[in-house]
């Protein structure tokens, strides 16, 4: 059964704002995003950061390189360890940097005489630990409701 916590009066919570609390030994962050109030687990689902700690912020979409727009402003969150992006209201992944690396060319440094001297990756180095393939699972989210001009989440 879902037990229900009382978080803060929705006047201590402005839109665009956010407050991280510690509900049922899980820490959760409860946000404001015009109006509407969502709640998401405070764990990173690549390497486990503090994610609601990041930037609300919104995110770019293309359809070609001539045609990149801004949307979603102040409703997706950046995790502030590597910068993956998270809807804030499902908490669903919605870029991986990792998965849009640039281009990388093979290159060798060679001394004089032509033979290779040292050799670089040809990866361009990523050392992070990322999962380069799949798809991201996505960040927990609770049910949040007002009542009575508080904030209520249910776990
Ligand atoms: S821990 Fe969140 S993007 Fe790496």
């Amino acid at each position: 059964m879902e037990k229900r916590f009382e978080i803060c009066s929705t006047d201590e919570l402005p839109p665009g704002d956010r407050t991280i609390v510690e509900l049922n030994g899980h820490s959760i962050g409860v946000f404001n995003v015009d109006g509407e109030y969502y709640a998401l687990k405070n764990d990173c689902p690549h390497q486990r950061a503090p994610l609601c700690m990041g930037k609300v912020t919104g995110t770019t979409s293309a359809t070609d390189p001539e045609n990149v727009e801004w949307k979603d402003d102040g409703q997706i969150l950046r995790c502030p360890w590597h910068g993956w992006e998270f809807d804030i209201a499902t908490g669903e992944s919605v870029f991986n940097p990792h998965k849009v690396r640039a281009r990388s060319f093979d290159t060798a440094v060679e001394s004089a005489d032509g033979e290779p001297a040292e050799e670089s990756a040809p990866d361009g180095g990523c050392d992070c630990g990322a999962n380069l393939e799949g798809e991201q699972s996505p960040v927990d989210t609770y049910a949040v409701d007002v009542e009575d001009k508080q904030i209520v989440v249910y776990l």
